[in-house]
């Protein structure tokens, strides 16, 4: 058989971003957008974050400030420092997706999806689900 190629595993989901999660935009920014040349993109706020997206190919960096303190990016930072915080794959079918997930016993944070940041449905996986990785799936 023979290997598939890159194209092929397109049919799967794809990464639709990495969420990063930063003390501050300004200091986070400058890497990925000075020295990696990734451009910036504008995306919305969301979950008490501020956010600055960066294209990586088809893909995103998201930058991730907390809003405040108690918010799920505040606390995250609290606890383990900056890093990255989630990875989000884009699905062709997020219901079948969520489907799946819950036939095989999966925990899911988000049971409903809703509105993230690029304006798309969005579901939330708990790590314990998914080898230690808070995941984020989204709809292409
Ligand atoms: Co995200």
């Amino acid at each position: 058989m023979e290997k598939p190629t890159r194209t092929d595993t397109n049919a799967g989901a794809t990464i639709a971003h990495v969420g990063i999660a930063v003390r501050g935009l300004a200091e986070g920014v400058s890497f990925y957008r000075d020295i990696l040349r990734m451009p910036e993109v504008p995306l919305s706020d969301s979950d008490g974050a501020k956010i600055v997206g960066l294209a990586a190919g088809d893909s995103l960096v998201e930058l991730l400030e907390a809003e405040a303190p108690d918010s799920p990016i505040g606390k995250f930072v609290a606890k383990r420092g900056p890093g990255i915080h989630h990875i989000c794959f884009a699905v062709d079918d997020l219901d079948a997706t969520l489907r799946r997930c819950r036939d095989a016993g999966l925990r899911i944070i988000d049971e409903t999806p809703r509105l993230g940041a690029e304006g798309k449905r969005v579901a939330f996986l708990h790590p314990s689900a998914t080898a230690g990785v808070l995941v984020e799936l989204t709809e292409k």
